[in-house]
């Protein structure tokens, strides 16, 4: 509570005396340990949450890591991503791009844990840019410094998430412009593609660079690989038929993406075309041959992606459920 008044009362006196923005030192932006006086256990009860769950459900590391990719670059880092259908709004979980996102539940999980020991405190936005954080590093990915203050949505931004979210056969130029226009640079964008470094691709995101003909820019045992994965050209949609992103390291946040989509074996066409387009080939190489640089610039360009245009201050809301907007 006393941080939205203090923040309504800065933007206040904003108003009136434009002199003293130099002092306004940003109440209602997001900051280090946002939680440390309305909730100090925040932050340690969402690392327990995310290190349980992972022990049960090892993937549920990497969606924490592809939630916020699809939360933060739709508009904000506001938690629409994970709002359910509702008065005949489409959730954005339903979208086509949203396809094979996984482990929701367990989000629920979370906050409930947080719940427990601070009701309605902590943002569910909050809970996706912080379990990112953690899940990285259980994938033995780097540790990036967070800030907190996010609040919740009141929306789901379903109809134009594909304005956002590029496809897995757009051009690497849609694919910059895209992170370029929320403050991500190409080198920072080839870094967290390095994302594709784990976690699966259904088959649906594949067939077509298999069937009629292979994709001569995929290698051959790779593209065997792949046929033997999917060995239809029209999967059912909802079998479970996938292919490892990383065959070497599946499940670890490692430089191997790199070396792969070097060697001719990434399995989306936009994973392919980061190692062939001279705009962003050097960095591929760069990282391939430096895991402690990947490791570096990953960190970073996580950090920038989950501080993409939050709402703060008294925007918004802190959801109860992070499944529904709160009831007035
Ligand atoms: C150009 C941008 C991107 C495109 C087109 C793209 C597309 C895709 C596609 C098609 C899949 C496979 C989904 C499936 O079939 O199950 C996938 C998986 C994944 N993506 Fe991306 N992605 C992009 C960027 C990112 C970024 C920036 C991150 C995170 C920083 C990310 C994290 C992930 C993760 C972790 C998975 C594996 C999910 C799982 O196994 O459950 N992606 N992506
Ligand atoms: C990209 O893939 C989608 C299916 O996921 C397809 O409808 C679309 O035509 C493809 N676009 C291009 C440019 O190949």
């Amino acid at each position: 509570m006393a941080s939205i008044n203090l923040c309504s009362l800065s933007r206040f006196i904003l108003l009136l005396l434009p002199i003293l923005l130099q002092f306004h030192s940003g109440n209602c932006e997001l900051q280090l340990n946002y939680y440390e006086q309305s909730c100090p256990k925040a932050e340690e009860i969402i690392k327990q949450q995310v290190i349980n769950l992972y022990h049960k459900h090892g993937n549920t590391a990497v969606s924490w890591v592809r939630n916020l990719f699809h939360d933060c670059m739709v508009k904000s880092c506001d938690a629409s991503l994970l709002l359910e259908t509702s008065n005949g709004i489409e959730s954005e979980k339903e979208s086509e791009r949203s396809f094979g996102m996984r482990n929701f539940k367990y989000v629920n999980t979370i906050k409930e844990a947080v719940e427990k020991e601070c009701p309605s405190t902590v943002s569910c936005a909050d809970i996706v840019a912080l379990s990112a954080r953690d899940g990285i590093v259980m994938l033995g990915g780097p540790h990036a410094e967070m800030k907190t203050g996010r609040k919740d949505s009141k929306e789901s931004y379903a109809s134009v998430l594909e304005d956002f979210i590029p496809n897995h056969n757009d051009t690497i130029s849609l694919v910059l412009s895209r992170f370029q226009s929320i403050g991500i640079d190409v080198e920072r964008t080839v870094a967290l593609l390095g994302a594709h470094s784990v976690g699966r691709v259904h088959c649906v995101n594949l067939v077509h660079r298999l069937y009629p003909t292979v994709d001569p820019t995929l290698d051959p045992d790779y593209a065997d690989y792949l046929k033997g994965r999917c060995p239809t050209p029209y999967p059912d949609p909802n079998a479970v038929l996938y292919a490892r992103n990383d065959r070497e390291t599946p499940m670890i946040l490692d430089n191997m993406y790199y070396k792969n989509i070097l060697n001719h074996k990434g399995p989306l066409i936009v994973d392919q075309q980061l190692a062939s387009d001279p705009k962003t080939s050097p960095f591929v190489e760069k990282m391939a041959a430096d895991n402690g640089y990947f490791h570096e610039q990953f960190a970073n360009a996580i950090v920038l992606l989950s501080e993409n245009n939050p709402l703060t201050g008294d925007q918004g809301e802190v959801r109860k459920d992070c499944r529904f907007v709160n009831a007035n």
